[in-house]
């Protein structure tokens, strides 16, 4: 897969040189570039930005630039996703429809964000835009979104993530459920013990106690999530809980 980034901050996506997503680029499975938005500015202060029209404070991205630079970049195939507060709140499943496209190209706005023409204008030529929020808060600019669609997406390319298992039991996946608590070494630790069915050996009765603590911890923190199971989904035992 390629993904672009154009940032008028190209220095804050330099964490993807790390870690699983450093090394899957290393590995030629993700080929990220990572580009300047003031390389196509055209005036001498490289200007990437003016005051909104109809007032208020802050400034506004000028489509005019944004539109060179992801002329070039999009290509035949790119999917044009914007980090915006404004934006649909981006979950486990944009990160697997992203991942199975070809390519992807982020636009990360700065200041009160980009003038509402580009994904327009886009949109009108036939693309797929996705205005996307990682969530209900707002930060100074989408380079932070950004990375954090990178990783969501980039560790479900195949053979990113050593033991694609890790995938499949993790929070948000396919069950709907958050992830049960995990426990290591040592067995006592600080005077707490592990629960001993952990140490037990009982293959069946780890399952079934992994599948009660996910449901009581979604329960507890994400009620919504509950009721967005399929009740269909729900064996006796979950019922009962
Ligand atoms: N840019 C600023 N805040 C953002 C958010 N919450 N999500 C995505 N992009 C943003």
């Amino acid at each position: 897969m390629r993904i672009d980034v154009v940032t008028v901050f190209p220095d804050y996506l330099a964490a993807l040189d790390l870690s699983l997503i450093g090394k899957a680029r290393q590995a030629g499975l993700l080929d990220l570039r990572v580009h300047d938005l003031r390389e196509w500015t055209t005036d001498r202060h490289r200007t990437v930005d003016d005051t909104p029209f109809g007032g208020g404070a802050g400034m506004v991205m000028r489509p005019d630039v944004w539109g060179q630079a992801l002329d070039d970049v999009l290509g035949a195939d790119g999917r044009l996703v914007i980090p915006t507060p404004s934006g649909e709140v981006f979950t486990q499943r944009h990160a697997e429809a992203l991942a199975a496209e070809s390519h992807l190209v982020i636009a990360c706005g700065r200041y009160e964000g980009i003038d509402a023409r580009v994904a327009e204008h886009y949109r009108a030529a036939g693309r797929e835009v996705s205005e996307l929020s990682i969530g209900d808060y707002v930060l100074n600019g989408g380079e932070v979104a950004a990375l954090v669609l990178v990783e969501a997406v980039g560790r479900l390319l195949p053979g990113v993530v050593g033991n694609p298992d890790s995938l499949v039991e993790e929070s948000h996946g396919a069950a709907g459920l958050l992830e049960y608590p995990v426990y290591t070494k040592p067995p006592v630790w600080d005077g707490l013990e592990i629960p001993d069915v952990l140490a037990s050996g009982h293959h069946a009765r780890i399952d079934r106690w992994r599948r009660d603590r996910a449901l009581e911890r979604t329960a507890q923190r994400r009620p919504d999530m509950i009721a967005a199971l399929d009740a269909a989904a729900l064996d006796k035992h979950d019922r009962a809980l």
